[in-house]
């Protein structure tokens, strides 16, 4: 492959659809979102086949949409964990405050151990929790946990719109941008972290086009990138994700831009496998590698990325991807659904309330201490 030629031709190309898409921007599409009654939830293990909504009214349908990523993202479980909670005090509020207490905290448990990386699900869950502290009785506790779900969730949506507009700053005019994975509006309450600086950064006519890496084993890049960005009018192309060296090291990519699933004090930074590839290739490249999340990412507990657990995925997402056989049988595999990037390698941390530098300890600190 002839590098220069591919950054001609990504050059030629976006001149062209440049004058029809520029005007599109919106905050995307809902990943998720409370009826008054219920969670309704954009089912993303179906997309972009499929646009279907999963209405759930029990927290262990809630348990099972996020083991199966019907709804994922780190910012968008921690809505939807807070969500669930407010579905197992409903389904308690029969009981005395003790037995609804003792109950709650028993499906606080369960829907927080879900899924072990993004330490927003946990965050979301305990934040919820708290505010029915003081309540009297199990109706109380109900009335407080739907506002503060709901809290949570608006909350996000500013966060990701502060995260878009200090991490556009960064974007040089006319760059061209790769991320993975996917953190849209479908891996938040809405707008985006990562994506969150695409769509703001294209809406100030700053951006030329992103590079989607394809996100194996279960293609959120090639799959949700795509599909969200296309919704917006924003030129996205999907590559392979081994074709990422080769793009950085050809003078294509001006920045890579990735979210992140729980980030320690030191600013080591867990996020979906493959990622810590990408950060070494940038840096070999003398590419910028930037991090966006809210600071309900920011995990300042654990100390080192040694720290971050690494969920292990069921194996047949790599023996058969999407249902297709891949590997012959009886062969094994390793499915980690998250790497760790060292700090060393991230070049700043976008969060709503700044941008965090090296040394991260303290830039974290203070972000963090910024939220309250
Ligand atoms: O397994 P997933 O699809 O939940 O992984 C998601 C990611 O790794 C995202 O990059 C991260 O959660 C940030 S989403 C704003």
């Amino acid at each position: 492959m002839e590098l220069l030629g591919v950054r001609s031709f990504f050059l030629a190309r976006n001149e062209e659809s440049r004058g029809t898409m520029q005007t599109a921007h919106a905050a995307g599409v809902r990943a998720l979102e409370w009826t008054g009654t219920h969670l309704r939830l954009l089912d993303q293990a179906r997309l972009p086949h499929e646009v279907r909504y999963l209405e759930l009214q029990d927290w262990r349908e809630v348990v099972e949409a996020v083991r199966a990523l019907s709804v994922r993202g780190a910012p968008a479980l921690g809505v939807a964990g807070a969500y669930a909670v407010v579905l197992a005090a409903r389904e308690l509020a029969g009981l005395g405050i003790g037995p609804f207490r003792e109950g709650l905290s028993a499906a606080a448990d369960g829907i927080a151990r879900a899924r072990p990386t993004a330490v927003n699900l946990a965050w979301g869950v305990s934040r919820a929790l708290r505010a029915a502290d003081e309540a009297r009785t199990p109706a109380e506790a109900v009335a407080a946990l739907v506002a503060e779900a709901a809290a949570i969730l608006d909350e996000d949506v500013a966060a990701n719109r502060a995260i878009g507009a200090h991490g556009a700053a960064l974007v040089p005019t006319g760059a061209t941008l790769l991320t993975h994975c996917n953190t849209g509006s479908l891996a938040t309450a809405g707008h985006g972290t990562a994506l969150g600086i695409v769509r703001t950064a294209w809406a100030e006519g700053r951006l030329r086009e992103v590079i989607a890496t394809e996100t194996r084993p279960l293609l959120q890049g090639a799959r949700l990138t795509a599909w969200e960005l296309s919704q917006d009018g924003i030129p996205v192309t999907v590559v392979v994700d081994s074709a990422a060296g080769a793009l950085l090291r050809g003078g294509c990519i001006e920045m890579v831009v990735v979210g992140a699933d729980r980030i320690a004090a030191n600013g080591d930074v867990a996020n979906k496998i493959g990622t810590y590839s990408l950060a070494v290739l940038a840096r070999a490249n003398g590419v910028p590698f930037y991090v966006a999340a809210p600071t309900t990412t920011v995990d300042l507990e654990t100390q080192t990325g040694d720290g971050i657990p690494i969920e292990e995925r069921p194996g047949e997402e790599v023996e058969a991807p999407l249902g297709t056989r891949a590997t012959p049988p009886g062969v094994a595999v390793l499915n980690p659904a998250f790497d760790v990037t060292p700090a060393e390698y991230v070049t700043a941390i976008v969060t709503e309330a700044g941008i965090a530098r090296p040394p991260y300890r303290e830039s974290l600190a203070g972000m963090v201490a910024h939220r309250g």
